[in-house]
């Protein structure tokens, strides 16, 4: 029996058990049979939640872009590695063979040499979907340089904190970006962003929309002349299987967005295990995410799970809405889409515009259907596996997160049974555990509580880029050698897992989390605000939408409160990025606060959800009479 590829329940539970059990000898199977190795390891794991500290395969050495690319040349060199579909379906879609991939990624690793780029460096991209992304992200990977991509519809601000939070040394970036009908000036914004980032000496620029910009002396490059320039050959950076392979930013409850830290052999290991088995991946199959490189999803499914499996992975440049609604289900059966990967919100857009425009494409090729970033509503789920699915392509509900790497509880398809908004099972590794509110386990099924895992994964995020304590604190200081996810779930009478949704203050909104703190700082720095709380509510489409209470610091004072209301979204646009704007915005005379001086979210919540017949326990608030009057005017 191989482990590497589960075909049936009965196999499902021997392969998890023995994953279980012994843990390390199943991993270096996996590892060893699937890999390639310039020097194996010495130690498969060792760890220490209390540290915490967690190191797999230590002391192997190896290049992931030789995983992802050279090791396929001789069997899949013509095979199409990226299958890039541009924005408008006027346009040609490019297909990338592994041997062009191969050549691409290498000339690029040699630019980034040229420019003084090392082993170790910090490289920010802040690249639209286009194949320069994923090859810019191979090309540091080449190199040894850690890549930390900045989804590129993120703002000016935003962008610098996080090129200064990891001393990024260059940026890649494009002269603008197509979103639908409209054109983005992305090289504006990391003009604008610069301006606070000194160390930045080099910006490499890729035209895309052929705009007219302006090109900073010494430092911005055009990026074209220098790849043609550049040897088709740069040999791989050994890497030590701890280096890590990347930072990628994710919202916290509070403070400063967290750079998460992932390592390279264990990321790879079980991206590329976990691709091969949730999506039942098959030799010629086409496979298609539709998330932005900008995310994790982008990072483990669209490039380096995929492309350590030899697979076709397609790069979507463009929106689900644009020429039309029917633009997805377009591009499914142009390209013979197999695997379809996507987010609730989507589906929940799609589903809206009705079955006229699914009905128009044939989806025959669809085989497996994969949905991520929330919790899918139940009304979603059917539509999905009814009028996408045609009710036999099994709907993958995967669970995961910025910190796990990787798929953590999610259906095998055709091997476990689905059930609508449930995630079911825990795939191969992983031990999750329920805890109540003091910390014990509830064992057992039928049973809800917060979402830990108990023992290490190889993909496992390693710290936060510059501050291991807070890493410590954020998921290993709730519960005592556990990993907490933030996330509250149940476990059904058969131990199907449901996901609920997150029990700290970060807001979903449209697949993307959202913590409260930034945004309310963003709009505490108006001059007319005093303060203000964020809390999410049910949205039809974005699964949650932002309800923002706000006090003035001149209540009395008359003022346009619709303005005030476009000034505030406007200052989150600015420092954020337009994906955090408020959907309604209430001016209140004061905030719900505890005696000790914390906002009672709880009773925020249930007002913009409008679900007020039970307030809960309100007996330690301090001015409970806000609370009417924030009722009464509620939007
Ligand atoms: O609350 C969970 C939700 O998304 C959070 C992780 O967000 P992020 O780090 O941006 O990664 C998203 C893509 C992996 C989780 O803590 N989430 C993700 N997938 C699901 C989900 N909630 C319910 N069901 C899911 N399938």
């Amino acid at each position: 029996m191989s482990n590497y590829h589960i075909k049936h329940l009965e196999e499902y539970y021997q392969v998890y058990r023995k994953s279980i059990r012994e843990p390390e000898n199943f991993w270096e199977e996996v590892a060893e049979e699937h890999f390639m190795w310039r020097k194996k390891w010495d130690n498969v794991l060792s760890w220490d939640f209390s540290k915490p500290e967690i190191k797999w395969f230590e002391g192997a050495e190896l290049n992931i872009t030789e995983n992802c690319i050279d090791r396929h040349l001789a069997t899949r060199g013509d095979k199409t590695a990226i299958l890039f579909e541009p924005n408008s379906p006027d346009e040609p879609s490019e297909h990338i063979t592994y041997n062009q991939l191969h050549k691409r990624v290498n000339k690029f690793a040699n630019v980034l040499k040229q420019q003084g780029i090392k082993k170790g460096d910090r490289v920010c991209i802040y690249v639209p979907m286009i194949p320069e992304l994923a090859i810019s992200v191979l090309a540091c990977a080449r190199i040894g340089a850690i890549h930390s991509v900045v989804f590129a519809g993120f703002s000016s601000t935003a962008l610098a904190t996080r090129i200064n939070d990891s001393d990024c040394k260059m940026v890649i970036t494009a002269d603008g970006s197509y979103r639908g009908a409209k054109t983005i000036d992305l090289k504006g914004i990391v003009d604008d962003a610069l301006e606070q980032c000194p160390d930045v000496k080099t910006v490499l620029v890729a035209k895309r929309i052929h705009s007219d910009i302006k090109m900073k002396e010494g430092r911005d490059q055009w990026l074209q002349p220098l790849l043609d320039a550049a040897p088709d050959e740069c040999k791989a950076e050994i890497m030590d299987a701890e280096d890590p392979l990347f930072i990628l930013y994710t919202s916290g409850s509070t403070g400063k967005p967290k750079g998460m830290v992932h390592t390279t052999a264990g990321y790879m290991v079980y991206t590329a295990y976990t691709f091969k088995n949730v999506f039942q991946y098959r030799e010629n199959d086409v496979y298609w995410c539709t998330a932005d490189i900008g995310w994790i999803t982008g990072h483990s499914y669209i490039v380096y799970g995929p492309l350590a499996n030899g697979a076709t992975t397609v790069m979507f440049e463009g929106v689900p809405s644009y020429p039309d609604f029917g633009r997805f289900w377009q591009i499914v059966e142009k390209h013979n889409v197999n695997q379809f990967y996507t987010a609730p919100t989507a589906i929940r857009a799609l589903a809206k515009q009705g079955v006229e425009l699914v009905e128009k494409y044939d989806l025959s090729s669809l085989k497996v259907l994969g949905s991520v970033g929330e919790p899918i509503n139940e009304e979603a789920w059917h539509w999905y596996n009814d009028v996408v699915g045609k009710n036999k392509s099994p709907i993958v509900d995967s669970w995961w997160q910025t910190e796990t790497g990787g798929i953590m509880i999610t259906p095998i398809p055709f091997v476990t049974p689905t059930k609508p908004t449930y995630a079911t099972l825990p795939f191969i590794g992983i031990q999750p555990a329920l805890l109540d509110e003091s910390g014990e386990e509830l064992k057992g099924n039928q049973v809800e509580g917060r979402l830990c895992i108990k023992f290490p994964w190889p993909s496992i995020a390693r710290t936060i880029w510059g501050n291991h304590e807070r890493y410590k604190e954020t998921y290993f200081s709730a519960y005592e050698n556990k990993y907490f996810t933030g996330d509250g779930a149940m476990r059904d009478e058969v131990g199907y897992y449901r996901i609920t949704g997150r029990v700290d203050d970060v807001i979903i909104v449209s697949g993307h989390n959202l913590g409260t703190a930034p945004i309310e700082d963003a709009i505490n720095e108006h001059p007319a605000v005093a303060e203000s709380a964020i809390v999410g509510f049910p949205h039809d489409i974005k699964g949650s939408a932002l309800y923002g209470y706000i006090t003035l610091t001149n209540p009395g004072e008359s003022r346009d409160h619709n303005n005030l209301r476009k000034e505030i979204n406007q200052l989150i646009s600015d420092r954020i990025g337009p994906i955090a704007k408020l959907d309604k915005i209430q001016f209140t005379q004061g905030l719900p606060k505890t005696r000790s001086g914390k906002i009672m979210r709880r009773i925020l919540r249930k007002i913009a959800s409008k679900d007020t017949s039970n307030l809960g326990d309100t007996s330690t608030l301090l001015n409970p009479e806000v609370v009417q009057d924030i009722m009464d005017n509620a939007l």
